[in-house]
């Protein structure tokens, strides 16, 4: 599968969800926009052959190459890296997983009896970042994993798809900074994610970013459908290094912050 259409069907499979993403997409288009993504994330569980490097490596396939950076989220109990593509012009894969062995004896067996439910050859699937859920869910499950983990509840929701793209603001024209964007997309309706303030990261960070609170879809459990956090739109502005060459990394402190965008909590407060 080339680039062009992996990202095609990403982003498909992705507003289908996510049709806040859809309409911003649309809404900016309509001032004359011709947007850029500057990265797509990808979750997993970190366990063999579902991982991090299983996402990848279709992406790989298709020409992105890993970027020597490694993250760490301590308190989430994540880490990830990304992959950049040679054609600047396409997004860099940021690709996050749960290490499940931090999460309690109980969380690591459900999560082992979701994964052990995995059609053989699942993993290795050309479409794995777009192929949904291959387990069944009961629903007293995702409570007992979102106790201790929203990222690991919403892996089990939600399975493989794409969480969030990004729009690359820097490519934007219309718009002289990323408080001016939000103050747009606010002033349209979209509520966006406060979690350590509207925007995470500064012009030391080289980095800033906002994002929407994430849609609601509905999630067919065994015993019954309830709707929940989907996924987000994001928004990063990206500043040159002292070089003068442009920061292509992330900043974990903000990134902690955005993962709190599917966050259900944060979605009863807003
Ligand atoms: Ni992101």
């Amino acid at each position: 599968m080339n680039a062009a259409t992996l990202l095609a069907q990403l982003w498909d499979d992705y507003v289908a969800s996510t049709p806040q993403a859809l309409r911003i997409h649309r809404l900016l288009e309509g001032r004359g926009e011709q947007i850029r993504n500057d990265h797509v994330a990808l979750r997993a569980y970190g366990v063999e052959g579902l991982g991090v490097e299983a996402l990848a490596k279709s992406f790989e396939a298709a020409g992105w190459k890993q970027a020597e950076d490694r993250y760490r989220f301590k308190d989430k109990h994540l880490q990830a890296r990304y992959w950049r593509h040679e054609n600047p012009a396409l997004p860099k894969v940021f690709i996050s997983e749960l290490i499940v062995e931090e999460l309690s004896a109980e969380a690591q067996e459900l999560i082992r009896g979701l994964v052990a439910q995995v059609p053989a050859g699942f993993g290795a699937r050309e479409d794995l970042a777009w192929a949904g859920r291959p387990w069944r869910l009961p629903h007293a499950t995702y409570q007992r994993l979102l106790e201790e983990s929203e990222y690991a509840a919403w892996m089990a929701a939600f399975g493989f798809r794409v969480n969030h793209f990004t729009v690359d603001v820097r490519a934007l024209s219309s718009f002289g900074s990323l408080p001016e964007l939000n103050e747009f997309l606010q002033a349209q309706g979209f509520a966006l994610n406060a979690s350590g303030g509207i925007v995470k990261g500064t012009l030391a960070d080289r980095l800033e970013q906002s994002s929407t609170l994430a849609d609601t879809a509905e999630v067919v459990f065994d015993d019954k459908t309830v709707r929940l956090p989907s996924c987000y739109y994001e928004f990063a502005l990206r500043h040159p290094l002292p070089n003068g060459e442009m920061f292509q990394g992330f900043v974990p402190a903000s990134a902690d912050k955005i993962f709190e965008s599917t966050d259900v909590a944060q979605q009863l407060r807003g």
